[in-house]
C-alpha cells in the first residue's frame, strides 16, 4: 500500500544490530533510566555515584552551613536537577494546580533579525526566589481542543496550549515577547549522543531537499562556550548545546541560579536590583569539581534497550514506521565515534532514533521563540529511545517539547511541515496498523 520506501540515510548492515550490551540496560522499573552503563569501571562508578548525589541534592540560599551546596537563586525554577529531571526521566506540564514543577517558560523577542531577551525577565521566566527577593512571575496554561480525523473516519482529540502570566514583579512582558513552554527531557544515553560523529549527522543534512522527499533538515551549528568552538548542537529541544558541560552549566545558571566558571554572572536582569544585591554562595557557586562529577553522571547513564524485539506485531510496527517515512528523521542506528573522556562510550552500536537535525514542523508547533540559528518553527528530531518507559518511570505520557500531547499518538498527529507527509501516511493506516506502530514505539 505504500507509495515509496525510502532508501537514503541508512546504508550500513550494522543498522540491523541491537544496541551494544556494554552501554545499555533492559529494565522495566522506575529505575529504568537511572542505571550506569554496565561497562563502567569501579573508579568511574565512584564519580557516577557522586554525580547522582549532586543531581538529586537540594541547593540552599547563601550563606548556609553547607558551603559547597549554597548559592541557589536569587531567582530560580527548582532547587535540584532531579526536581525537573525526575528519575532521570521527563517533565510534564502542571496538573490542575498550575504549579510548574518540571517545565519552564522560555522567552524571547526578535528585533531587527536579532534574538533578544525580554528586557525585564530575560530568556526564561524564573517563578521562584530566595527569601526577600521578588520572583519574576507566574505562568498558567489553558488548553483548547482540536479534532483530527483518520482515513477510517475515527477521530482523535488534540489539546492546544494557551499561556497567560500573572504576579509579574516588574510589569508586563514586552509586547513583542513570545513564550515557549519546555518540559525537561530525559537525561539517559547522553554521553553516547556526545560520541556520535559530526560527519554522521552532516551526512543526513539535505537543506535544499535535493532528494525531493520534502524533508530538508539541517544541523544546528552553535558556539560551545566551554571550548569556544563551533560544533553541532545535539542537546535541548532546539539543539542549542553541543556538549554536556555547556548544557549542565547553562541549566545551573538559568534553572537554579548557580554561577560557574562558564557562566560566572548571577542570573539577574538590570531592573532586578534586589536580586543583584544578594550575597553569593562563592565564586563560582558550583565548583569545577562538582561540575566534573555531574558531567560524568550525565555522560554515563545507560540507554534502555528495546523490549520484546522478536514480537511479531512489534516487528510489523517497526517496518511500518520505516515505510511511512518516520525513520527519514527518527534515524535508528549509529556507531559512535571516539568519546574524548570515556573509551567505554566509543565505537558502540546505539539506537537513539534521531537525526539530531532541525526540521520545520509547521505552524502548529511554532510558538514564536527562535533560539540561536533555530527558527521558531524548527525543532530537533526527538530521540525516541526509552519513550515506552516514560509511563513506568514518570507516571505520565505527556510528549512534545511543551508536553501538550497526552499520548504518543497525539504527538504523531502534531507532525506537520517537513513531517506532514509521514503524518498523512499515518492517518491513512488502518486502526490495526496504527496500533502496531504504537506497540513498536512502546517497546523502545
Ligand atoms: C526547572 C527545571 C529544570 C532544572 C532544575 C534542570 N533542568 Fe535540565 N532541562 C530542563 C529543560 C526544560 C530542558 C530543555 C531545555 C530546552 O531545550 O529548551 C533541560 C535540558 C537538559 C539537558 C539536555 C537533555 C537532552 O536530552 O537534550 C541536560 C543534560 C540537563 N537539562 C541537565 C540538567 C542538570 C545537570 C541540572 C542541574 C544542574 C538541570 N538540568 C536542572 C529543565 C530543568
Ligand atoms: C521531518 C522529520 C520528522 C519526521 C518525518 C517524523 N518526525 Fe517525529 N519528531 C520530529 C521532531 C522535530 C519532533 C520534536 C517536535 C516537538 O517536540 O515539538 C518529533 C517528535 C516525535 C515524537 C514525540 C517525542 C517526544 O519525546 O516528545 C514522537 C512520538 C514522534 N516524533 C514519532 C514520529 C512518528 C511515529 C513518525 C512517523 C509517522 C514521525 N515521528 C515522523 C521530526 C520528525
Amino acid at each position: 500500500m505504500f507509495l515509496f520506501v525510502f532508501t537514503k540515510k541508512i546504508s550500513s548492515k550494522e543498522y540491523l544490530l541491537p544496541m551494544d550490551v556494554e552501554i545499555s540496560v533492559k529494565k522495566e522499573t522506575r529505575e529504568a533510566f537511572s542505571a550506569p552503563i554496565p561497562s563502567l569501571s569501579l573508579s568511574k562508578m565512584r564519580l557516577f555515584t557522586g554525580g547522582r548525589h549532586l543531581f538529586r541534592r537540594s541547593w540552599t540560599t547563601a550563606p548556609s552551613s553547607v558551603k559547597s551546596l549554597d548559592g541557589l537563586g536569587p531567582v530560580f525554577n527548582r532547587v535540584s536537577c532531579s526536581g525537573c529531571h525526575v528519575k532521570d526521566g521527563r517533565g510534564r506540564p502542571p496538573k490542575n494546580s498550575n504549579k510548574f514543577r518540571s517545565m519552564v517558560i522560555k522567552l524571547s523577542l526578535t528585533y531587527n533579525n536579532e534574538i533578544l531577551p525580554d528586557p525585564n525577565y530575560g530568556f526564561q521566566l524564573n517563578d521562584k526566589s530566595i527569601l526577600g527577593v521578588p520572583y519574576e512571575g507566574k505562568a498558567k496554561i489553558n488548553y483548547s481542543k482540536k479534532i483530527v480525523y483518520f482515513a477510517d473516519k475515527s477521530e482523535a482529540q488534540l489539546t492546544v496550549p494557551h499561556y497567560s502570566f500573572h504576579s509579574l514583579s516588574f510589569g508586563p512582558l514586552d509586547p513583542k515577547t513570545k513564550y515557549s513552554g519546555r518540559v525537561a527531557p530525559t537525561t539517559f544515553g547522553l554521553g553516547l549522543i556526545e560520541a556520535i560523529k559530526q560527519e554522521d549527522i552532516f551526512n543526513n543534512e539535505d537543506p535544499l531537499d535535493k532528494n525531493k522527499d520534502n524533508i530538508s533538515g539541517r544541523a544546528h551549528i552553535i558556539n560551545d562556550l566551554p571550548s569556544q568552538k563551533k560544533i553541532i548542537g545535539k542537546f535541548g529541544w532546539k539543539a542549542t548545546r553541543g556538549t554536556l558541560l555547556h548544557q549542565i552549566t547553562g541549566a545551573a545558571s538559568q534553572d537554579m541560579g548557580l554561577t560557574s566558571t562558564i557562566f560566572p554572572k548571577q542570573n539577574c536582569m538590570n531592573i532586578q536590583k534586589v536580586c543583584s544585591d544578594q550575597i553569593n554562595g562563592g565564586e563560582p557557586e558550583i565548583s569545577d569539581e562538582q561540575l566534573h562529577v555531574l558531567q560524568v553522571y550525565m555522560q554515563t547513564l545507560a540507554a534502555p534497550r528495546q523490549r520484546n524485539p522478536q514480537d511479531r506485531e512489534i516487528i510489523d510496527g517497526n517496518n511500518l514506521f520505516t515505510n511511512i517515512g518516520c525513520e527519514n528523521c527518527h534515524i535508528s542506528t549509529y556507531r559512535t565515534g571516539k568519546h574524548k573522556d570515556h573509551k567505554e562510550l566509543s565505537n558502540r552500536i546505539i539506537k537513539p532514533y534521531s537525526d539530531f537535525l532541525l526540521h520545520d514542523m509547521g505552524p502548529g508547533l511554532d510558538d514564536g521563540v527562535a533560539e540561536g540559528n533555530a527558527k521558531s518553527s524548527e525543532w530537533k528530531t526527538s530521540p525516541l529511545w526509552g519513550i515506552g518507559l516514560v509511563k513506568t518511570v514518570n507516571k505520565h505520557t505527556r510528549f512534545l517539547h511543551d508536553g501538550r500531547a497526552r499520548s504518543i499518538e497525539e504527538a504523531i498527529l502534531w507532525h506537520e511541515g517537513e513531517s506532514l507527509h509521514a503524518k498523512k501516511n499515518y492517518i491513512n493506516l488502518s486502526a490495526e496498523e496504527r496500533s502496531k506502530i504504537l506497540k513498536f514505539l512502546n517497546s523502545l
